[in-house]
């Protein structure tokens, strides 16, 4: 088993840091605080290759593998999760859903500008009463002809009102259960399609979350993806790869404070001498450290299973969990460590620890991740 990285790896890293350090750093604090979509900043990661780092270089990609993508991730959410989690949307949930499952007009005509970073895309599923449960989808699409007809709301939608394209699954056949929901794409401007409020969050308040409204929107049939009824498992399959990203956001989330708190207890001292000369931070840091690095390897392990065309469904759900507990643990005690300091803005860690939480919402709770990994170890 080698641990090292390659060269390649350790330059993609390296280039994500700096770009962190350099154009995401500057303002973050701001943006958090005004609620402010990181718009210039989304635009120069998709001239990086950031946008599309996963896709073939012919759809417009960068033909990464999925360990860059943990690395890329991972820098960018140590400065900054609002930013990081469009990569991860992008990427995960919106390129690889098109790269894997679209036909091949689709992919000329909506891959390639996703890809290349043009462009971003959203991922529709959650609704008002389709969170955790997600096949109770109440957005209908129905069968036309040659059209669907799409009504219904979605809730929480990452780049809401910055997409320009919408993966939304539907509900076409109701009497199929989840065998009769599709995944249709959707295009900004649509006649029907509005585009709702924008949500006032706890973290990740840079990143644009809205609701979606559709009333009687016309989509065209060949903007359905794969087979009538294949929606649902397109959601789930997707899903496993965004759960890697979303992990990755929460290992650099919990990296990001863990550094802070590093360099922190260096240079502060009570008691006569620097606060991490006392065992009782020292005890904090080691935990930190050990838990940082566990969740990792967790999420190397589950790219390496999908980059060797594995089953990697369980172990991006044991990434997911576990990251994102580390990062709402390791955070907490960051700002801990840092005291009342901590607990203003300016020291950037009381961001982090309200970035942290969502790790354990989205792309499933933590308690989905359980689900998701007991139903594979009871199988
Ligand atoms: N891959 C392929 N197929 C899968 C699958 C997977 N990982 N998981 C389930 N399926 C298939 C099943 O095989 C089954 O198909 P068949 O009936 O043909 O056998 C079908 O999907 C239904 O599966 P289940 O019976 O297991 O469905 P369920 O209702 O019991 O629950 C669940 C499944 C895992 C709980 C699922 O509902 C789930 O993941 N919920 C959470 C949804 C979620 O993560 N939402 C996040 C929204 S997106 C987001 O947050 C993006 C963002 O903005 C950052």
């Amino acid at each position: 088993m080698d641990f090292n990285l390659s060269e390649e790896q350790l330059m993609i890293r390296q280039a994500a840091r700096d770009f962190a350090n350099t154009e995401l750093k500057p303002g973050v604090i701001d943006r958090d605080e005004h609620q402010q979509f990181p718009a210039e900043q989304v635009k120069k990661l998709g001239e990086l290759g950031f946008l599309g780092m996963m896709v073939d270089p012919k759809y417009g990609g960068s033909g990464m593998d999925t360990i860059s993508y943990v690395l890329v991730m991972e820098e960018l959410s140590k400065i900054d999760a609002s930013a990081s989690v469009v990569v991860s949307v992008n990427n995960s949930l919106v390129c690889y859903g098109l790269e894997h499952y679209a036909n091949e007009e689709q992919k000329q005509k909506y891959l390639i500008p996703l890809a290349k970073g043009e462009v971003i895309g959203a991922f529709c599923l959650s609704e008002p009463e389709a969170g955790s449960d997600a096949t109770s989808q109440h957005t209908t699409a129905i069968d036309m002809g040659d059209y669907y007809l799409l009504n219904g709301t979605k809730n929480w939608i990452t780049n809401g009102n910055s997409a320009s394209t919408y993966l939304v699954m539907a509900q076409t056949d109701v009497s199929k259960g989840h065998h009769g929901i599709n995944t249709l794409i959707v295009e900004r401007g649509m006649e029907g399609f509005t585009i709702g409020k924008k949500e006032n969050k706890l973290g990740i308040r840079g990143s644009d979350t809205h609701s979606l409204m559709f009333t009687d929107v016309k989509v065209p049939k060949q903007n359905r993806i794969g087979d009538d009824g294949f929606g649902f498992k397109f959601a789930m399959k997707t899903l496993d790869g965004g759960r890697i990203g979303i992990a990755s956001q929460a290992l650099g989330i919990a990296s990001g404070a863990f550094e802070l708190a590093l360099h922190y207890s260096k240079e502060r001292k009570t008691f006569g001498k620097p606060i991490a000369e006392h065992q009782s931070v020292q005890f904090k840091l080691a935990d930190m450290a050990t838990e940082i690095e566990t969740a990792r390897l967790l999420c190397f392990k589950a790219a390496w299973l999908k980059d060797t065309g594995q089953p990697y469904g369980q172990a991006s759900a044991m990434a997911k969990l576990y990251a994102s507990e580390v990062a709402m643990r390791t955070t907490i005690e960051a700002v801990q460590i840092h005291g009342g300091y901590g607990f203003v803005k300016e020291y950037h860690v009381e961001r982090l620890m309200r970035d942290a939480k969502i790790t354990q919402i989205y792309e499933g709770t933590s308690e989905i991740q359980k689900i998701v990994i007991a139903r594979e170890i009871l199988k």
